[in-house]
């Protein structure tokens, strides 16, 4: 059943209150609900209808009255007064078989939520959609010593509980906890002098590994105090870790809930990029309090709206605190590997869909990721100060309201006074751009044309000229700015932009900080590239020299059987040793593009990727480095060791990643024996797994991945790095065996969201692996899918996504690919969510 965004209506009623009362127990917990509903004067008039699912209905009471509604999958409906009324109604639930991980279910003995997107009418029957705010009292009685939900404590205690959330809120923002947990508390004053209890709830035995994620919330409470003048507005914010948890973490009002691997950490147990990413996710949770939960979304469609602009927070946030332009760098690899392929594919859509049949199915890399690149390009294109202008007015007019995305453009818009109408597209188009710029010189000035190129798609049929901010920055030949960065508006599909009293022909460097997410279609030249990244004086650009080359290199290599092109070579030499360069950043000049970005590169060109000889190809490349590096390599390693007690922050971080680039390369000139000793002597994580990853990729490290599995045998998020170190480091030929092997194993429990996805996920992050040519690696997957869907749909779903570019490849692989999805699509009683992704992806023309 498809929905549409045109077929919005408000609810009938409004809410002045809900009660509930949570009854616990494993199989027959029971929710008692009383709501006080009044009439929505600008509502059309309508049945009254109340969503529910997996729900056995006790009884139900309108004023007090005994009422016998009529029951359906989706809900229940029944004949109301005119005025208001009290609904009363007594539900019982399995909180134990939901293995759906949606609604009220039990992990590991403890009782947790996750209501978004429609999770919550699994709980009991309610308008389960966003635009619904109401303010929660909510009862809890169960034997757990631990007793939470959202808002502040009322009453608590062993076996009962009560909590009151002065904030209204729609459904998808209820939560509740209950367990033998143990906290690691702290405080926070807030600038208004208010003092928030803050508590990191965990598992007995987890208390070692909260206190990275404690530091986090307090710097993110005071970033968003001081950078956007937001304050947290109850007297205590909880965050619980469960393991079993089908995404990161969930922004529930004043009660976030964590998938473990995004919050707990120890420098044992977590790598540098674990503790970055939870730091992350920590904030991005955080900042939810203001964008997604006091300014909502009016329906599923606007998404984006809390999504996109929470995202791009989080960004800023990281950048602030850490590098700008690592995390700039780091943050468009990931739309590459994950949104472009989307934006490209038979899954694409626009940042704001218009339709879907499961919304779970749209918390995508668009959605995110584009959807926050959307508001940079705002950003850009207003500047800084206007841009805090809209944000204070956007905060100051929608408190408490469920809007949509016309509502977050007029501040802007009544803030700068700018027509948004076109810009508006990046919302409503799919696709990705294609950039392509052609140049003119002739005295003294300077001409570049650009020509915006969005491929058709089945979501946008006929693409429109969007607006694009392109920031351009010009040298000279001896590498000195002639000109400093400025942002190009462009609005047509061609337009030129002419830059006068140049004395010479200037190299150009284009799209500056990646100041829009499109591709960039240059007719450059390795020479200009490798002067880019000698020269340019924008450290994205710079990278993005360096990133070209590289996969110029490397089509060349894989498509003609070219040797590697010795201006990346010395290129790359050059930036390794310049110590005025962030080691970070040097670390990521070092990292090669995914294979599955060089695959996507290579179609883009027409021409067909061979996963072999890709895969191939950066072997050698990185072999080729390696012996180019040979000399400089020590120096490196040695200037980069951190010998202080460690630290999760940026400048060791970043030490440690340069460290792990050139241990790489050195393992594959000493065989492994350097790695071998740092394994060995490894006192934290990053350095122990990155060793183990150095031996495993030179066909070394069998012991070490024993004696790994003994030493962590007992913390599960080791483990799942363990899983997944395996699959990722194993040789094509052999991925599919070792997944295999692995899904045999007694750790091996499937159901947990994150044992599957280190394990079968790590499989289609093997790119060559998955794509095996005799097709083992896409049965593999598929066998897995087919089990897990029954037990946990969404997870299953968004696994879909490794066969999205399916269409890409050779007409073999295509026809095993095919012969897969047909397989899934066949499979009895398949679930609504996987059926949508498959159906999406079959759809590829
Ligand atoms: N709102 C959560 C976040 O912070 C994600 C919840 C996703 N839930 C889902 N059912 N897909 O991004
Ligand atoms: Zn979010």
């Amino acid at each position: 059943q498809t929905i549409f965004l045109s077929d919005y209506t408000p609810f009938g009623w409004l809410i002045d209150s809900v009660h509930l009362t949570f009854d616990l127990a494993a199989h027959a917990t029971r929710v008692i609900s009383r709501i006080a509903f009044r009439p929505n004067p600008d509502a059309p008039a309508q049945q009254f209808f109340l969503h529910g699912k997996d729900l056995t209905l006790i009884n139900a009471r309108i004023d007090g009255q005994d009422i016998q509604p009529d029951i359906s999958d989706e809900g229940l409906s029944c004949p109301v007064p005119e005025g208001s009324f009290i609904w009363e109604a007594e539900v019982e639930i399995d909180p134990t078989n939901n293995t759906a991980l949606e609604g009220l279910y039990v992990s590991n003995g403890m009782y947790c939520t996750q209501c978004e997107a429609e999770g919550f009418r699994k709980i009991t029957y309610y308008p389960d959609r966003p635009d619904v705010m109401a303010v929660f009292t909510v009862e809890i009685k169960g034997p757990h010593p631990v007793l939470l939900s959202n808002g502040n404590p009322q009453t608590v205690g062993t076996g009962h509980a009560i909590w009151h959330d002065p904030w209204p809120k729609p459904s998808y923002l209820f939560a509740l906890v209950a367990g033998d947990l143990v906290a690691h508390s702290d405080w926070f004053m807030t600038a208004s002098g208010n003092k928030v209890d803050l508590n990191l709830w965990v598992r007995p035995g987890d208390e070692g590994k909260c206190a990275f994620g404690m530091s986090a919330l307090k710097r993110a409470m005071q970033w968003d105090e001081q950078v956007y003048g937001r304050e947290y507005d109850l007297d205590v914010f909880n965050i619980v870790a469960v393991d079993d948890f089908n995404m990161g973490a969930m922004e529930n009002k004043g009660l976030n809930i964590f998938n473990s691997s995004a919050v707990l950490a120890s420098p044992e147990t977590s790598t540098d990029a674990n503790f970055e990413r939870i730091e992350s996710i920590i904030a991005h949770e955080y900042f939810h309090n203001w964008t997604g939960n006091r300014i909502t979304c009016r329906d599923w469609f606007q998404l984006c709206l809390k999504e996109g602009l929470t995202v791009f927070r989080d960004a800023q946030f990281t950048a602030d605190i850490r590098s700008a332009p690592v995390k700039r760098i780091s943050d468009v690899i990931d739309l590459r590997t994950r949104q472009f392929p989307e934006d490209d594919g038979p899954l694409s859509h626009p940042v704001r869909p218009e339709s879907f049949q499961e919304i779970n199915n749209f918390y995508t890399a668009t959605v995110y990721e584009k959807g926050a690149e959307v508001i940079g390009m705002l950003k850009r294109l207003v500047g800084d100060s206007a841009y805090a202008e809209a944000l204070e007015l956007y905060f100051a007019r929608y408190d408490g309201q469920a809007i949509t995305i016309e509502d977050w453009l007029a501040v802007f818009e009544d803030i700068t006074e700018r027509d948004l109408t076109q810009f508006k597209r990046w919302y409503s188009q799919a696709g990705t751009p294609r950039l392509s710029v052609k140049e003119t010189y002739g005295s003294g000035s300077y001409t570049l044309t650009f020509t915006q190129h969005t491929p058709p798609g089945s979501y946008s049929p006929d693409p429109q000229p969007q607006v694009i901010p392109i920031d351009v920055g010009l040298l000279n030949a001896n590498g000195d700015e002639v000109l400093e960065t400025q942002t190009l508006e462009m609005t047509e599909a061609t337009q030129s932009f002419t830059f006068e009293g140049l004395a010479s022909r200037p190299i150009p460097s284009i799209l500056r900080d990646f100041s829009a997410p499109v591709i960039l279609e240059r007719d450059s030249n390795n020479d200009e590239r490798a002067f880019l990244l000698a020269h340019d004086t924008d450290p994205f650009n710079r990278w993005e020299a360096g990133r070209a080359l590289a996969r110029e290199t490397l089509c060349a290599m894989a498509t003609k059987g070219s040797a590697p092109d010795t201006r990346y070579l010395d290129g790359i030499r050059s930036v390794l040793r310049d110590k005025a360069l962030d080691p970070a950043y040097r670390a990521l000049m070092l990292e090669l593009p995914t294979q599955s970005e060089l695959a996507l590169f290579m179609s883009d060109r027409g021409l067909t990727p061979d996963p072999a000889a890709i895969y191939d190809a950066v072997q050698s490349l990185k072999q080729a480095m390696a012996e180019q590096l040979r000399e400089n390599l020590p120096t490196i390693l040695d200037a980069n060791i951190v010998r202080q007690e460690y630290k999760p922050d940026a400048v060791q971080s970043g030490k440690r990643a340069l460290y792990g680039a050139a241990l790489a390369l050195m393992s594959r000139l000493d065989d492994g024996s350097l790695a071998a000793m740092q394994y060995a002597q490894a006192d934290n994580m990053t350095l122990q797994l990155g060793a183990l990853s150095c031996l495993l990729e030179v066909d070394k490290g069998a012991l070490e991945l024993g004696a790994f599995y003994d030493q962590w045998q007992d913390d599960r998020l080791v483990i799942d790095k363990w899983f997944a170190l395996q699959i990722t480091r194993a040789t094509p030929d052999r991925a599919v065996a070792v997944t295999r092997a692995l899904t045999k194993h007694p750790d091996f429990n499937w159901k947990n969201p994150n044992r599957f996805r280190a394990t079968l996920g790590a499989l289609t992050g093997n790119h060559a692996g998955f794509h095996a040519a005799d097709g083992s690696g896409y049965e593999l997957l598929a066998d897995w899918l087919i089990r897990l869907d029954p037990v946990n749909p969404q997870t299953t779903a968004r696994m879909c996504t490794a066969f999205q570019t399916w269409r890409r490849y050779d007409a073999s692989r295509q026809a095993l690919i095919g012969a897969q999805l047909d397989r899934i699509a066949a499979t009895p009683d398949l679930s609504g969510d996987v059926t949508e992704m498959i159906t999406r992806i079959k759809a590829a023309a």
